[in-house]
């Protein structure tokens, strides 16, 4: 299913950038380009992320070099937690 249109993101491709170890809807928008235009698909870019990600634990801590690139996303998340 097209997740969304502007860019021609799928739930698969999502849930692919998942698996590669993408653990932050953020670096999924920079990625992607996931919701970056006109913004309807939005929620459900969200909801597709965060289930894949229910079933993929964050994979910073195996990828040292994300981990640099996302460390200060996972710091801002800690604090708005
Ligand atoms: S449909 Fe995704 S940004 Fe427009």
């Amino acid at each position: 299913m097209i997740v969304c249109l502007c860019h021609r993101v799928s739930d698969r491709d999502i849930v692919r950038a998942v698996a590669s170890g993408v653990c932050c809807f953020e670096v999924l928008q920079d990625d992607t380009r996931v919701a970056s235009s006109c913004g309807c698909c939005h929620d459900c870019a969200r909801e597709v992320f965060d289930e894949a990600m229910a079933g993929a634990p964050c994979a910073c801590a195996a990828q040292p070099a994300r981990a640099g690139q996302h460390a200060a996303q996972h710091a801002a998340l800690a604090t708005a937690a």
